[in-house]
Parts: C-alpha cells; structure tokens; sequence
C-alpha cells in the first residue's frame, strides 16, 4: 500500500507521511476554516509536484469562484485543466433543474444536471479514467445532503463512499461541521476524518488541526496550529495548542 502526499507543509508527519493510497478523507470545520483550500491544495500540489492528476467535484459555490479564489494562492488551475492534470465536474444538487452553460460562462468544466448521486458517480468515473487521476476532492458533501431527504441521508452518503472506494484514487471529501463535540454521519463511514478548529483565546483567533481518525496509521492525536499563508495552508506539526480553548463553533449556539 502506497502513501499519497497531502501537499500540506507540515501534515505528512502527523499521519505516517502521507493518506492511504484510495482512501476516503474528510476534512470537516466551520465556516472559513479552510477546508476548500486544503482540498485544491492537494489537487495542485499533486498535479504540480507529484505528477498525479486529479478531479474536483463542485458541489458547493461554483468553478469560476474556486479558480479565482486559488489565484490568490499563486495555483493556476485553468494552466492545470489545459494540461490535463486537472479537471473540474460541477455537479451543484441545487441547481439540477435548468443548468446550462451560458455564452459568456468560460470556465472549463463538465456539467452534471441531475440531483441522482448515481450521475455523479458515473461523471466521477469518466472524468477520472480521462485524465487518469490519481486525487479527487469533492467539495462538499454537505450541499448534497441539504439537496435530499432527510431520511434518504444516511443511505446516500454511504452509496457515494462504497462507491467512491471503487476509484483507483485517493479521494478527500469536506463536510460542515457544526459541533465540536458530536460527529456526523461521513466521519463514520470515511477511512480518516480530518478536523480544522478556528479557536478564540484572549481576544485572538487560533486554528488548530486535529487527525480525528486515520484507519490503519498511527496518527497524532494532538492539537496543532495551522495558518493559512501567501501559498496555502501550513501545518505547524512541532507545535501543539493546548484543548482548554473556546471552540467558536461551539459557541455560536448551534
Ligand atoms: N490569501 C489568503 N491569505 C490568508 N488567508 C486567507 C487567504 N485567502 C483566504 N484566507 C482565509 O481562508 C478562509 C477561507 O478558506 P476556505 O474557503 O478554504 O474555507 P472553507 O472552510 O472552505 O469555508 P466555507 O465553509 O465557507 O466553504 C478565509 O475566511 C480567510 O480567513
Ligand atoms: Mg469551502
């Protein structure tokens, strides 16, 4: 079994060097945390250093968004796309009903126009034997269970990861998280869950990184610093934060 490189100074130590090859991740925090900006780092860094394509699945905000938004970053996805070392699926559950392309939308994209994870899935397929990606990122998977029944949640979720495990890739997936202390469904069935705290103490704002499960690795089990800097996330690995913090999101009265 081989390692895949998360891409993220400082995260390779905490978990043995690197995810499970074809693993399922899920990187899961509140709003800001920087769950995004983790995934397209994977994708880029693999892309870019590691000579691994990969696929993002839109399902939350749009393609146009994340492209403009890795610019900041200095990570030229539309550069990445023409290479074929990238390539986009939006798959929006929300917007299922008229999704067109219009004239002027040049973002360089597939379209999924359907609620059905199963569509998903077989774009997720075509696209991956395409460019024969070694990295997916699916962003999020919490618009997809906003989309659907209540009571078809839990069996939608674990149909897209059964069949996730399928793909000779190594998949990271984001979700919200809405409480510190109580866990969801995905991090369950995901072979390692990933948490982004964003912490107040004394006036400051502190974000923490925390390897909440790692199926088969001898993970750490602290609490480290993370920032989000000029070129992306870094993991302070040497460092550790101390768990008496106020979580933020578990004070906001969710
Ligand atoms: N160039 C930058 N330098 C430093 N920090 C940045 C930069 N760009 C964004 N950020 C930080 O990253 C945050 C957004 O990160 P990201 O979009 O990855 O978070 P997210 O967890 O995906 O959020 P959401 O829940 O809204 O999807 C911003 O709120 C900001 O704090
Ligand atoms: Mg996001």
């Amino acid at each position: 079994m081989g390692t895949v490189r998360t891409a993220i100074p400082g995260l390779d130590e905490l978990i043995e060097g690197g995810y499970i090859e074809n693993d399922i991740i899920l990187v899961t925090g509140g709003p800001g945390a920087g769950k995004t900006t983790l995934g397209i780092q994977y994708l880029v860094g693999g892309a870019t250093n590691f000579n691994e394509p990969g696929v993002l699945v839109v399902m939350d905000g749009t393609p146009e968004r994340i492209i403009r938004d890795s610019w900041r970053f200095g990570w030229d996805i539309e550069k990445l796309i023409s290479q074929k070392k990238i390539k986009i699926i939006y798959a929006n559950p929300f917007k299922y009903t008229k999704f067109t392309k219009t004239p002027e939308d040049r973002t360089p994209c597939v379209i999924v126009a359907s609620k059905n994870i199963a569509d998903t899935l077989r774009q997720i397929q075509i696209e991956v034997e395409e460019i024969q990606a070694k990295r997916l990122f699916i962003d999020s998977i919490t618009s997809l269970k906003l989309a659907v029944d209540r009571t078809d949640v839990r069996q939608i979720v674990s149909e897209l990861i059964k069949n996730l495990e399928y793909l000779d890739c190594t998949t990271l997936m984001t979700s919200e998280m809405h409480s510190a202390q109580s866990f969801s469904i995905e991090e369950y069935l995901s072979s390692g869950v990933i948490r982004l705290h964003i912490f107040r103490a004394g006036g400051c704002r502190l974000r923490a990184i925390e390897i909440l499960k790692m199926r088969g690795v001898k993970h750490d089990e602290s609490l480290h610093p993370y920032e989000i800097q000029e070129r992306g996330i870094v993991v302070h690995s040497t460092e550790t934060v101390m768990n008496d913090k106020i979580s933020l999101f578990d004070n906001m009265g969710w």
